[in-house]
């Protein structure tokens, strides 16, 4: 059985920063009510007409870099996003031409802020295969294009920011033990009666016999909706289970992990998962505060910015999890 591992890590987001008080007057904020609920200082968001697929390349060349490969090695695209560049095709395609990799498959992955984790299961499955030897898995969103910037939207606006975050998985070499570079275990779990706790109901074919007109428009429904009090207690609870279950199947414990990367919607969930677990709050890794939640990018946002902060180090025990729309849920146990 071949084993898979995470060969480099690249993060891009765009130069442009709004703090917490650029957003005050705008959405009827302020910088306090922002910090103290949810941790967050400030965001990056895009200009112009830049797109998810972007940021994707811009990660996806720094993530080669790191692998210490060339972009043309890269045999398969696996493209995690809520924000895609157009409905359809997939933003992977669009990554792919701006790669320059004509026939390399490339798909999406729609699972919101667990979509990162889920592109890993399958980069993982792909690899040990020996299906693909150089999967690319990135997670990219351009959420600015898509708030409502008044202040009936200020419950979400303030949450979100734009960002990619990418890995290169391939194959460990040679004989593998247990205290190599490699990827334990994914697990991946989702539960459809809470879709519409955190969702965009429109464009869809679901919304009578017309996909989108300027009713629904008028009523907002081309923006995210949220359910906050019930994705928080939700997210509480998914995030300790899954890691959980990860370390369970390895046969590890709590204390075994040097470095935890959880999904980062609000610093006081992580808080809160830290406190379940008996986590000293110097093992978990949060980017909450300067990029804010970056949906699927997020996961390999934080662990580029932990490898340059020199907190996630080679050989390092690494639990991940995260919990979103769906509701979805993931957790991977990986040595770096
Ligand atoms: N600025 C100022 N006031 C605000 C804002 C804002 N941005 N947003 C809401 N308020 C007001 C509300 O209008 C309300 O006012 P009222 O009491 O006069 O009616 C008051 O603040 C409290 O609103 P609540 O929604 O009850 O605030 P809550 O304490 O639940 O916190 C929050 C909201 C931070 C979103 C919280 O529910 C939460 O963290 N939920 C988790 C969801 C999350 O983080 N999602 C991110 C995306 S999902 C994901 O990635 C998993």
């Amino acid at each position: 059985m071949i084993s898979a591992k995470i060969l480099g890590v690249g993060s891009y987001v765009p130069p442009r920063i709004w703090k917490n008080d650029d957003l005050a007057s705008l959405l009827d904020t302020s910088d306090e009510w922002i910090r103290q609920r949810t941790g967050i200082e400030q965001r990056h968001w895009v200009e112009g007409n830049v797109t998810t697929s972007d940021l994707a390349a811009s990660a996806t060349e720094r993530a080669c870099a790191s692998a210490k490969i060339r972009v043309d090695e890269i045999d398969c695209i696996v493209f995690a996003t809520l924000s895609p560049d157009h409905e359809f095709p997939g933003s992977g395609c669009f990554l792919q031409a701006k790669l320059g990799l004509s026939g390399v498959p490339a798909f999406d992955v729609r699972q919101q802020c667990s979509g990162f984790l889920y592109g890993l299961s399958l980069a993982d499955q792909y690899v040990k295969s020996g299906m693909f030897r150089r999967v690319l898995v990135v997670g990219a969103e351009v959420h600015s294009k898509g708030l409502n910037k008044t202040p009936a939207g200020r419950d979400v606006t303030v949450l979100f920011g734009d960002g990619a975050g990418a890995v290169i998985v391939g194959p460990c070499e040679g004989s593998v033990t247990e205290k190599d570079s490699q990827i334990y275990s994914t697990h991946l779990h989702a539960d459809g009666q809470f879709a519409k706790e955190l969702w965009i109901a429109a464009p869809g074919m679901a919304n009578g016999n017309e996909r989108m007109n300027a009713a629904m428009v008028e009523e907002g429904l081309h923006y995210p909706k949220m359910n906050g009090k019930a994705v928080f207690m939700h997210a509480s609870k998914r995030m300790p289970e899954a890691i959980l279950e990860a370390l369970e199947k390895n046969g590890k414990k709590v204390e075994d992990v040097d470095l935890f990367l959880f999904h980062q919607a609000n610093l006081r969930i992580n808080e809160m998962v830290g406190k379940q677990l008996g986590i000293p709050s110097e093992k978990i890794f949060n980017t909450i505060q300067s990029f804010a939640n970056t949906t699927a990018a997020t996961i390999p946002i934080g662990m580029d910015e932990a490898v340059k902060a020199g907190k996630l180090k080679k050989g390092m025990l690494v639990a991940s999890a995260a919990f979103g729309s769906g509701f979805t849920w993931a957790s991977t146990l990986f040595r770096w």
